[in-house]
This record gives C-alpha cells, sequence and structure tokens, in this order.
C-alpha cells in the first residue's frame, strides 16, 4: 500500500541554526526557511537525490511539535511521511485494521499542497507516520 518514502521530518529548536549545520558539515542542498502558520512550523527543506528532509521550528502558540522538542530539547525525528495513490483507500484500510488515525479522520492540505493524514504513533512502534497523496 505504501509508496516511496516522501520526507523525513527533524524537528530543532532553531531551524537557521539546524540548516547550517546540514549545509557545513553534510554539504546538503537546503531551502530557504519558509514559514508555514497554517502548520505552526517554520520548515527547511533538504533535497537529497532519493528523499527529503524537513527541518522543522515551531511557529507560534499552537504549534504541534512544541511538546515534542519540551521532551526532546535538542531535537530529533518526529515523523516519516509516505506516499500513497489514494489516500481516502489508505486510510479506511487501516481504520479496518485498527489503526488509529490522529484527528478527525478527513485529510488536511499538508505543506506540499497534498492530502494528508497522520496516523497514531502507538500504533507503529512509536513512530509518527504521514501519509500523503501524490498522484503518479
Ligand atoms: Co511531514
Amino acid at each position: 500500500m505504501i509508496g516511496r518514502v516522501n520526507h523525513v521530518a527533524i524537528a530543532v529548536p532553531d531551524v537557521e541554526a539546524a540548516s547550517a549545520i546540514w549545509q557545513a558539515s553534510l554539504g546538503a542542498d537546503c531551502s530557504q526557511p519558509q514559514d508555514l502558520p497554517e502548520h505552526g512550523v517554520r520548515l527547511v527543506f533538504v533535497t537529497a537525490p532519493n528523499a527529503k528532509i524537513e527541518l522543522m521550528e515551531p511557529l507560534g502558540d499552537v504549534s504541534p511539535i512544541k511538546s515534542f522538542l519540551r521532551r526532546n530539547p535538542d531535537g530529533g525525528i518526529h515523523h516519516i511521511c509516505y506516499e500513497v495513490d489514494d489516500i481516502l483507500a489508505a486510510r479506511d484500510r487501516l481504520v479496518g485494521e485498527g489503526a488509529r488515525v490522529l484527528g478527525n479522520g478527513t485529510p488536511r492540505t499538508g505543506a506540499h499542497g497534498n492530502p494528508v493524514l497522520f496516523l497514531h504513533p502507538k500504533d507503529f512502534c512509536g513512530t509518527l507516520i504521514e501519509l500523503e497523496e501524490v498522484k503518479g
């Protein structure tokens, strides 16, 4: 059911400092920081040949990654995003197998303009999984 890994998201306390490390130490190709207030994050997109990494800093008072950073003050891997062809079919299959979808189960528009859903980390070995519908 799942397709390519679309991105791995890393929560960081300071996205500019993190981007400087990725560029200087890893020689990575990093975007300029972008504010996504509707998602409560400031993002740097790191492009690798086979996937993307997203460095995310909390933005605003209700950022979904604030509590993660309280538990992991240095930052850390926050979620893995897999591509799916049909997000509603994927959701219905997962719910049928007992997995929990976060929120009300209706896909939201993600950072790339595509429909996304998140799956409860307790159902996936402690890993928050994002599904993103990408038309092939
Ligand atoms: Co994501």
